[in-house]
């Protein structure tokens, strides 16, 4: 984060499931982000919530390439950031099967798109967290320690 002092910074992590692996993600990145930090499912997060935010961070699995239709409604319905130092973060969770990447991508490099084209900062590149299976997974052994890692590193402070 450029101008936000790491103890003040306002952060909302929201996230979406069907399982549970990215809850259990979105929990692992909330624990490791200081200051004061809010993790809610999509269906608790009105639009306006995000405004308050100095760094907002979203969450889903990956349903057939896109994020959940839930997670896109609250991306087409938030506007443009409230100030200039605020950022954003995205992330899903998604299979490991190769073929994927060339059928359509993942949820978490759309989110940011989506979220760059309403103005907003992006810091970090959108991160995908495998499970292992179909529905349930679960988690690949290692992911939460690895969201853990790249919460840091949004703050920079992952040495
Ligand atoms: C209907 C459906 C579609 C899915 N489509 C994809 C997909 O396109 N790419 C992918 O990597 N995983 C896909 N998955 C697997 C999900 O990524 C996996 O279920 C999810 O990461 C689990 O997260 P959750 O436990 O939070 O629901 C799909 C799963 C379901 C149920």
């Amino acid at each position: 984060m450029k101008s936000v002092g790491r103890c003040c910074i306002k952060t909302l992590v929201v996230y979406d499931l069907l399982y549970g692996n990215t809850k259990t993600i979105a929990q692992a990145i909330g624990g490791a982000i200081p200051g004061e930090v809010a993790v809610r499912h999509v269906a608790q997060v009105q639009a306006g919530d995000v405004a308050s935010a100095d760094l907002l961070i979203v969450g889903s699995p990956t349903h057939g390439a896109l994020p959940t239709r839930a997670v896109q409604n609250l991306l087409e319905r938030i506007g443009s950031p409230a100030r200039e130092d605020v950022q954003a973060a995205t992330f899903d969770t998604r299979l490991t099967w190769g073929f994927l990447e060339r059928w359509g991508g993942f949820a978490a490099p759309k989110m940011a798109a989506t979220l760059r084209e309403k103005g907003w900062t992006v810091t970090g590149a959108p991160s995908g967290f495998f499970v292992r299976g179909l529905k349930k997974g679960p988690l690949r052994h290692g992911e939460a320690e690895r969201a853990v890692a790249r919460a840091k590193g949004l703050l920079g402070n992952d040495e």
